[in-house]
């Protein structure tokens, strides 16, 4: 687990290849085992690999979301806000399992924001994205994961070190000490 996190990157360069149907399901059954607030599981989703489709998805967001055009497989991630008052928690949990999953079968993927994001024409992405996929008016639409084989290799990342000074241990503002040892 630990691995897949270290070496969990955003990847928005994709070959041109399927994702398995296997390798799918591993993932959304991942996404419905993530944790909710009251265990009330109100998350969809909307699955699209259809590349028109995905070429109209692409224009969800002035930048940020052309790569999309390209990706094999994006899952809209949807919530009923009737059935949790959490509803942007609840969606990123899942939309953090879809890519934690994605990473450890060997898939690259990343997160494109669409609440509170705009398209080159000045309509909410959430918009945009609900009449391009036939989504009720009363879901609430947080984000796309694009996902599929990474076509660019990224290195894993260093622990921005400097961020250990903002952890506490019991009362803000006594830093913990870990043993570098350890680290
Ligand atoms: C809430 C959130 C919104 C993001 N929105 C976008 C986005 O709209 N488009 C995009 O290409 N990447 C998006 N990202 C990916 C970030 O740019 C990326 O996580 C960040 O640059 C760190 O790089 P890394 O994921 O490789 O560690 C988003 C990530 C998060 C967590």
């Amino acid at each position: 687990m630990l691995s897949v996190i270290r070496e969990r990157r955003s990847i928005r360069q994709f070959q041109d290849k399927k994702v398995e149907p296997e390798k799918i399901k591993d993932i959304i059954d991942s996404a419905l085992l993530a944790p909710s607030s009251k265990g009330n599981n109100p998350w969809q989703f909307v699955l699209v690999d259809d590349p028109d489709l995905l070429k109209k998805l692409s224009d969800a967001r002035e930048y940020g979301s052309k790569f999309i055009a390209k990706a094999p497989l994006v899952v809209t991630i949807l919530t009923d806000p009737r059935e949790t008052s959490v509803w942007v928690e609840d969606s990123s949990i899942a939309a953090s399992f879809i890519i934690l999953a994605a990473r450890h079968l060997n898939l690259g993927s990343c997160w494109v924001q669409i609440r509170d994001r705009f398209t080159s024409q000045n309509e909410t992405s959430e918009e945009y994205v609900k009449g391009l996929l036939n989504i009720p008016k009363d879901l609430r639409v947080l984000c796309l994961i694009a996902i599929g084989y990474p076509d660019e290799v990224k290195p894993e990342k260093d622990i921005p070190l400097e961020k250990l000074k903002e952890v506490f241990l019991n009362r803000y503002g006594k830093n913990i000490v870990f043993n570098d040892n350890i680290r």
